[in-house]
């Protein structure tokens, strides 16, 4: 019997060895990545999570047709960021026609996080009631005892009704207030710019709760934890601080470069900085990236150009952000994630995963590479 142990453990020993010395597989952007089952990744839109060795990446389930969803939140898992394994689906979408998620509603930008106190996974993603177009523009939170789920649907709707945002004094809150909405039935004129900047949209959702579509979670140094979301029909970046258990918005947020027309925000703190890269908004199109940094999560944020380099750069590559993966172990290594879209067949959409370099002064840069391995970031060392 000792014996046998023996040559368990020096054969699960030599194994490592080899794994370890395995070359590392490069990381393709714009190719079909496919999963342990031979099948393209199914999870756009999405997120990844970082908890006890292990890498769980979340995403849109696209079907080939319809970018509704038919199926639901997949989740794939790595312990190498190249390997994935299909997990299947950690949150259904439901078959009760009553269901916010029944089949055939939209279900974008999946994000996951843990919670140390409750030691719960929550999900929050974007979602939009079937039928309704894009009108709904509501949060909604899901939750599980396991990473990979099954995650429970918890509910959804629009954010902080009633809240007016931190970063609007009374003087603000007052303009805001004298604001007529029909003095502005005209869009887009100069005017009409200036009365969204002041809060006209902020305004008209007060009551029902402000809208929620594009977003993702971050979660800071000291556990609190921040939904951020396009808001205002798409105008206005918010910054919603959560409960203590991530499962509802507390009150406290703020509005973030208003009118300024920015979608797919992705964000992650380096040497105290906050830096978050978004896009504009051209629906599936791919558009050039913003990008902005703040000393406090709450801003104020100041606006850079987009840190994108290289061939198709203006069009951030034909992608649009989707996430900034902090890689483990690594000192300041963090992978741009952004989506290719394929509108017309949703469920070849494409991935976009480039390292991030840094300036001198500290500003990221991300730059076009056809292929490239994990150990990228060593090698800058
Ligand atoms: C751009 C958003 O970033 C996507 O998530 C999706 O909502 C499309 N617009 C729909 O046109």
């Amino acid at each position: 019997m000792r014996k046998f142990f023996s040559l368990l453990v020096a054969l699960v020993l030599t194994a490592m060895c080899v794994d370890a010395k395995a070359p590392l597989k490069p990381i393709k952007s714009g190719e079909k990545w496919l999963d342990n089952t031979g099948v393209h990744v199914n999870a756009h839109g999405g997120g990844v999570l970082f908890h006890k060795g292990t890498y769980y990446w979340f995403g849109e389930n696209k079907s080939d047709h319809t970018s509704a969803a038919l199926v639901g939140v997949m989740c794939y898992s790595s312990k190498n960021l190249t390997d994935w394994t299909q997990e299947g689906v950690a949150l259904k979408v439901e078959n009760d026609p009553k269901s916010d998620i029944v089949r055939g509603c939209t279900i974008e930008r999946p994000k996951v996080i843990y919670n140390k106190k409750t030691k719960k996974f929550v999900m929050w993603f974007h979602l939009e009631l079937k039928g309704r177009g894009y009108a709904a523009a509501r949060a909604a939170v899901a939750v599980a005892d396991k990473p990979e789920g099954p995650y429970k649907f918890l509910g959804s709707g629009r954010v902080n009704p009633g809240v007016v945002p931190m970063n609007m004094d009374a003087a603000a809150k007052a303009e805001m207030e004298a604001l007529n909405p029909d003095d502005y039935k005209d869009w887009w004129t100069p005017k009409w710019y200036k009365a969204i900047e002041k809060g006209l949209f902020v305004k008209r959702d007060l009551q029902g709760g402000q809208m929620s579509r594009d977003m993702t979670l971050y979660v800071d140094d000291n556990g609190k934890a921040y939904h951020i979301y396009s808001s205002e029909d798409n105008l206005t970046l918010h910054i919603a601080e959560l409960s203590d258990d991530y499962l509802s918005h507390n009150g406290r947020y703020v509005r973030f470069a208003p009118a300024g027309h920015n979608e797919a925000p992705a964000i992650f703190k380096r040497n105290g900085k906050y830096w978050m890269i978004c896009s504009g908004c051209t629906g599936w199109d791919p558009n050039e990236a913003r990008m902005f940094s703040a000393d406090n999560i709450y801003g104020p944020w100041t606006k850079h150009p987009s840190p994108c380099v290289g061939p198709n750069a203006k069009l951030t590559f034909g992608g649009q952000s989707t996430y900034i993966l902090p890689v483990q172990g690594k000192k300041d290594a963090f992978i741009f994630m952004a989506d290719i879209w394929r509108p017309r067949h949703p469920s070849d959409a494409r991935y976009i995963w480039l390292p991030i370099d840094f300036k001198a002064d500290g500003t990221p840069v991300v730059e076009w590479r056809d292929s490239w391995t994990l150990d990228y970031f060593d090698k800058k060392k």
